[in-house]
């Protein structure tokens, strides 16, 4: 049989700050909108994560840290007791069969709707500029709602949540937590001009609007040490809505990430190109050359297979490779990759909220 661990060093062992894997073939978050409305994770989510359990390190799916950071019905939260409880179910169950996971700490910024607010409150962004992206409410998809600015002297709450939710992923027995800093989220609404046209110490220049991030990234290493915080960018995803690139990729992203050295944090997790889409990088941009102003780890993800996984390892360009997609159609991944066995695909209908359907009814291969 096949052994494909004699290629590449792919499967064995590494560090991402002082997470320690068993290999480098990481779970990259999905949302997959099988949490009830109180977003407490149950027996269910419990399955399907253990299912992925051989994946080095497990990134959850996204997870509001507030009821104001939430976009999507039925995706899980880490702000409430109950919510910590159903994640330790999950966090515990991953121990057990030993793996490892880390929580993505998700606020959506504007991409949601009044129905999904607290008191069906506008949602809040740097700026009122609409996306003309979609949501999921619990009616269905629906347009996304006309944010609001938010004052400066709301920024602390919002850094509190952060923080907040930080505190509750340790109890719930996490191993780590990942700021999510990409897709056009809240955080990365600040850090794009395109996105962000406040005039206080939160807009204008670089340092202004990488500003709200490294707060966010100062308040959650409080809480867990550097060692164990990583984060994700996307900085040339156009996502769905009206979210145009920065207009210096290079120099906002490259500040950015050299500040981010200071908190040496367990690593850097890139979505490389649009996310989901393709792996296009306009010509003025480099990837790399960003990526290797980061001291720490490096994972790269987007539209990977496995002989692109291989050779961009060989040629160091990555310390681990995230896959999405593979991982919801083929649970046992790690292993069908390291035999040479044929991978299932998967189609959209299986993503989001069918409950077991598409979510924990993949087989395992024979091995
Ligand atoms: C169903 C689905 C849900 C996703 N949910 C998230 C998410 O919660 N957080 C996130 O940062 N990216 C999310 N993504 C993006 C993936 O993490 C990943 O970047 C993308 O699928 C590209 O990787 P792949 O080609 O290996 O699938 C999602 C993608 C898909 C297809």
């Amino acid at each position: 049989m096949t052994d494909n661990s004699l290629r590449t060093d792919l499967f064995s062992p590494t560090k991402l700050g002082e997470i320690e894997l068993s290999n480098r073939i990481t779970m990259a978050p999905l949302t997959r909108s099988r949490t009830g409305e109180e977003g407490i994770p149950n027996e269910l989510n419990v399955t399907y994560y253990v299912q992925r359990v051989s994946a080095g390190l497990i990134i959850s799916e996204a997870t509001n840290i507030s009821s104001q950071g939430r976009g999507y019905a039925m995706t899980p939260g880490i702000w409430t007791e109950d919510q910590v409880a159903g994640w330790k179910k999950v966090t515990d169950a991953i121990h057990v069969a030993g793996g490892k996971i880390v929580v993505q700490l998700w606020h959506v910024g504007r991409f949601s709707h009044v129905d999904l607010q607290p008191n069906r409150e506008a949602p809040v962004a740097p700026s009122v500029i609409k996306t003309t992206g979609n949501v999921y409410t619990h009616r269905g998809i629906e347009k996304s709602s006309m944010p609001r600015a938010l004052r400066t002297d709301e920024i602390p709450d919002i850094i509190e949540q952060y923080r907040h939710a930080a505190e509750c992923a340790k109890r719930a027995g996490f191993d780590g937590v990942e700021i999510h800093s990409a897709n056009n989220y809240l955080l990365e609404q600040f850090l794009r001009d395109s996105t962000n046209h406040r005039t206080d110490q939160y807009g204008g220049s670089i340092e202004n609007r990488a500003r709200l991030v490294l707060e966010v990234v100062k308040a959650v290493t409080s809480v867990w040490g550097g060692g164990r915080v990583g984060i994700r960018l996307s900085p040339v995803t156009i996502e769905v809505g009206n979210t145009p690139l920065d207009s210096n990729v290079m120099a906002t992203y490259g500040y950015l990430i050299q500040q981010l050295n200071k908190f040496k944090l367990a690593y850097l997790h890139f979505v490389e190109g649009t996310t989901g889409r393709n792996r296009d990088v306009p010509e003025d941009i480099d990837l790399d050359a960003l990526r290797s102003l980061f001291d720490g780890a490096y994972i790269g993800n987007n539209n990977y297979d496995f002989e692109m996984a291989i050779s961009r390892r060989a040629e160091g360009k990555v310390d681990a490779v995230a896959f999405g997609r593979p991982f919801i159609s083929n649970p046992d991944l790690v292993e069908r990759l390291r035999y040479g066995i044929e991978l299932v695909d998967v189609n959209n209908d299986a993503y989001f909220g069918n409950g077991a359907k598409g979510y924990t009814d993949w087989l395992k291969a024979n091995y």
